[in-house]
């Protein structure tokens, strides 16, 4: 059931993802060209409103100190006042340019450096006590589109959202967020399921990956269902006063999760126990008993530690 699970965005164990408050992977160049293919075809997946460029340097300010910081072998950043220097090694990028003049980049601030970045962005203005989606870089999402969302509020983004406007939740977590503050980011985490390790399952081109969910059968789940899990966080930029929003995805299959019996276990009983309204909105109907027949033979009964 859905929740207010956010909790600070604190660095964690060495070797996870929370090693460092971005992470970078061994996904990163291949996701980086899979985004410049998307955009190639689609360029509305990033969209930033004229008032967002002064949030757009905040967050290339961040993306550029974050990943510097965790991975100094890949990225380096020099700054001379507002002369700067960028050096990203995976993607062979050296680029010197004027902070805050959008003339000497060879794109918005936004873009230049979500085309560098794991995972999707959302930048939110703040105004009239609510968040509004005026800038975003969303190539990688589960099942909602950047391009329709854009200029909505936190409750409009939201509406399609079953269950969760009527226990308060969006009113507690919008609270939560127009009061963050500088330096002290939050994450939450989401999941989904995804036919096929496909990142970009937009509407725009549900024809392309709406279809797949018909083919899982007993004989393909562990090897084509996949559990989606998103990694957000929400930070608070210093100039623009903005909120950005993070989105990492990560998918692992069924026959990998398995591979850890509880997990397969807790997984069993999620699904099967998942409320009606949550599995149509997150788009498992199709195949969720067929699903849910093959990890039951996973799930021997016994109790679960907590959070297991
Ligand atoms: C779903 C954006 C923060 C809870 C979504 C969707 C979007 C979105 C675009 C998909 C809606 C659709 O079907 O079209 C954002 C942005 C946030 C944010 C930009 C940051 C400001 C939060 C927070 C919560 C939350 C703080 C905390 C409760 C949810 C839930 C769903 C959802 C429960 C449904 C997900 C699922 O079942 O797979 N969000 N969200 N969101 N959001 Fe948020």
């Amino acid at each position: 059931m859905y929740a207010v699970n956010i909790e600070p965005h604190v660095v964690g164990p060495k070797g996870s993802v929370l090693e460092n408050l971005i992470d970078v992977d061994e996904h990163y160049v291949a996701e980086m060209r899979d985004r410049a293919l998307v955009l190639a075809e689609d360029p509305l997946r990033c969209q930033s409103l004229p008032h967002m460029t002064l949030a757009g340097w905040d967050l290339l300010e961040l993306l550029m100190e974050q990943q510097a910081l965790g991975y100094p072998e890949h990225f380096t950043l020099t700054r001379d006042g507002d002369k700067w220097r960028w050096i990203n090694r995976p993607l062979g990028i050296d680029d010197s340019f004027t902070f805050g003049d959008v003339s000497t980049l060879p794109y918005g601030p936004m873009e230049y450096i979500t085309r560098q970045s794991q995972g999707d962005f959302c930048i939110l203005d703040q105004r009239d006590g609510n968040l509004w989606m005026d800038a975003g870089m969303v190539t990688t999402q589960a099942d909602w589109s950047l391009d329709f969302d854009i200029g909505m509020n936190f409750f409009e983004w939201h509406a399609p959202v079953p269950l969760a406007h009527e226990k308060g939740i969006f009113t507690r977590a919008l609270k939560f967020l127009t009061n963050i503050q500088q330096g002290k980011p939050a994450r939450r985490l989401n999941w989904t399921m995804t036919i096929n390790p496909r990142l970009d399952t937009s509407p725009e081109n549900y024809h392309k990956w709406g279809p797949d969910r018909a083919t899982v059968t007993p004989e393909n789940v562990g090897d084509k269902v996949h559990l989606r899990v998103e990694l957000q966080s929400f930070w608070r930029l210093p100039r623009s006063n903005g909120i950005v929003f993070p989105i990492r995805c990560y998918l692992i299959k069924m026959d990998e999760l398995v591979t850890q019996p509880k997990w397969a276990r807790r997984l069993h009983r999620v699904i099967r126990d998942l409320p009606e309204e949550l599995a149509n909105y997150k788009g498992l109907t199709r195949y969720r008993a067929t699903l849910v027949e093959w990890l039951s033979k996973l799930d021997n009964g016994s109790p679960t530690s907590p959070g297991f």
